[in-house]
């Protein structure tokens, strides 16, 4: 197993593309702490030419560290395509056929377009995804990550210390509402009341910081409300530079994994008649972001 920068010239230390692994077959103990060890340095790992099914990418995934349930899914459990272990990342209902322009789990989806931290809205969020592309439209349809160490480190001295022990409210609900999608069920509402997270974390093994910044971001304890905003999508803005990022262009059977305490990310948009179906499992951080203060 081998794992190089894509970039070299321009990001040598974000996003990785990693070759001789075959993730139909299980890991030795060897592979899995490579594979960590290429996530600390990289942040996103590109494996190209995994053809793997629902089973296979749970035992990889699995096999890297406990999982989180989908819960963040707006699906009732009867449409559910997927088990609780993979979010349906597809414009497909359960008999795959691609969902309406106006379907209210499209309209939902179409969050993944704003620039997040997988499950930022759990009080014990996401720490690894991994999303593997079984069906891609013609063209389009990209994911953009952002690298959220560099953009920390890029931060004058003055606003380090002032983000330094800040704490955000989180919420799907906030994070849809940018879009205009408020049509949430009571039982959502409570289901997805806000949680609290730092806006700047250590990651427990590199001891980087990383700003932790996502759509779902609502609020700043002690801060009145559009000031908050304004000063999100102000550190935003500077996150999401296009010096601080690396957009994957899909190619069929390709799993890209990344690191949701260390990276943004958002989905690009594609025609909406094509199919296009990902399945993402999901490694917990199994504590919240609270824990992991610099
Ligand atoms: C996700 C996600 C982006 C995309 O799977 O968590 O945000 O391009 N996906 O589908
Ligand atoms: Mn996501």
């Amino acid at each position: 197993m081998e794992i190089k920068p894509i970039d070299p010239a321009n990001r040598a230390f974000f996003a990785g593309r990693v070759s001789g692994i075959d993730l139909t077959k299980p890991l030795s103990a060897a592979d899995v702490e490579a594979v960590h060890r290429g996530m600390d340095e990289f942040g996103v790992l590109v494996f190209h030419g995994q053809k793997i099914d629902d089973e296979q990418q749970l035992v990889f995934s699995k096999s890297l560290g406990p999982l989180e349930q989908a819960t963040g899914d707006i699906a009732a459990p009867q449409d559910r395509r997927v088990s609780m272990d993979l979010n349906d990342i597809s414009n497909l209902d359960k008999n795959n056929k691609v969902l309406a322009r106006d379907d209210r789990r499209r309209l939902f989806g179409l969050g993944n377009m704003l620039w997040h931290s997988d499950s930022s809205f759990k009080d014990v969020p996401a720490k690894y995804s991994l999303l593997s592309a079984r069906q891609i439209p013609d063209a389009d349809g990209n994911t953009e990550f952002a690298d959220m160490r560099a953009a920390y480190d890029a931060l004058d001295d003055k606003t380090k210390a002032e983000v330094r022990d800040m704490i955000c409210s989180h919420s799907q609900i906030f994070s849809r509402g940018i879009l205009g999608f408020t049509d949430f069920t009571d039982d959502e509402r409570v289901k997805w009341a806000p949680v609290r997270q730092r806006l700047v974390r250590k990651h427990p093994r590199t001891g980087r910081l990383s700003l932790y910044l996502s759509s779902h971001a609502g609020g700043i304890e002690g801060w009145p409300v559009p000031e908050a905003r304004a000063f999100l999508r102000d550190l935003t803005e500077h996150a999401t530079q296009r010096q601080f990022v690396y957009a994957h262009q899909w190619k069929p059977a390709d799993l890209v994994m990344w690191d949701n305490r260390v990276t943004m990310h958002r989905a690009r948009r594609y025609d909406h008649t094509q199919v296009r179906d990902m399945r993402r499992t999901t490694l917990t951080n199994e504590v919240s972001s609270l824990e992991q203060a610099p």
